[in-house]
């Protein structure tokens, strides 16, 4: 029997989710249907209970509701209960179940795809919402020298860093990250869907290997076209990171873990 899953989101026209589990369904051999749903604002646990009760086996979240998603669960994951957030839900035993692949999805590509292990180097995180709550846990995990958060309110990223309670955990202001080197810059504000540039200036790239934007499919955005100005020698968008979470996911529901290279290779759109 077909087992049918599906990504829920408002809006959620835009989504690749179908696509790439399609792909990776087929190259795995797995009997399997995705689709996508378009969630309603007022009743979210319905949406999701009816789809789990019409014997559905799980379903991946997007925005805006990866918050209501986590709190519906009846268990969470680690990563997902530090984020508040899940992307990703199973049904299984009569339970939902919740995870967070966002973080470990971005981890793995930059360091198995882009080749950049974050080991003893000096990582900057712009920004302090869902995206970085989900990073934070497998960032530490992989164990730079200094992970710094720097967010327009900093009391949000404060909040963030207590709750981690880790000494490599920093938290910085904008206006003090001058003078401060970095090896890996990762662009985690929403700035870039508005066409907007995160209050940083070329200074900050000067030791940068690898500038890494967290929206994908709209190249160079602001925050890259800086990067890119200031000679740093490695620029990303989150395509890696898009298709990597949904493999973790599929893995989870699955068993079995797609080979990425060439469902990221088919969605890439080049950073000019
Ligand atoms: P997400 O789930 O995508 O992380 P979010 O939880 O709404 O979205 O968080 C958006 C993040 O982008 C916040 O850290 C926000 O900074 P503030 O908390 O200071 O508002 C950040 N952000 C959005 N627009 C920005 C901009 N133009 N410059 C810098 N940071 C920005």
């Amino acid at each position: 029997m077909t087992d049918r899953y599906a990504v829920i989101g408002r809006p959620i026209n835009h989504t690749k989710s179908p696509l790439i589990h399609g792909l990776f369904a087929e190259v795995t051999d797995q009997d399997l249907a995705y689709s996508a749903i378009e969630g309603s604002l007022d009743d979210f646990a319905g949406d999701v209970r009816r789809f789990r009760d019409s014997g559905a086996r799980g379903m991946n979240i997007t925005a805006p509701f990866k918050l209501q998603a986590f709190e519906l669960a009846e268990a969470r994951s680690e990563r997902a209960t530090l984020a508040k957030a899940s992307n990703a839900l199973k049904f299984e035993n009569g339970k939902i179940y919740a995870e967070n692949f966002d973080g470990i999805g971005l981890l793995r590509d930059i360091e198995h795809n882009l080749k950049q292990p974050l080991a003893g180097r000096r990582v900057l995180v712009l920004g302090a919402g869902g995206a970085v709550r989900g990073a934070a846990l497998p960032f530490l995990q992989a164990a730079p020298s200094r992970l710094v958060i720097v967010n327009r309110d900093v009391g949000k990223a404060q909040t963030l860093v207590a709750e981690l309670n880790n000494p490599l955990l920093e938290v910085c202001s904008y206006e003090a990250l001058a003078g401060q080197v970095f090896d890996v810059v990762i662009n985690a504000t929403s700035a870039s869907l508005t066409g907007e540039l995160p209050p940083i200036d070329a200074a900050l790239f000067g030791q940068v290997q690898l500038a890494y934007e967290l929206a994908y499919g709209k190249g160079l955005t602001p925050f890259l076209r800086l990067a890119q100005s200031a000679g740093v020698p490695l620029l990303a968008d989150g395509v890696g990171m898009l298709v990597e979470q949904a493999a973790e996911a599929f893995a989870w529901w699955r068993g079995v873990r797609p080979e990425t290279r060439p469902v990221i290779d088919r969605l890439t759109i080049p950073l000019v």
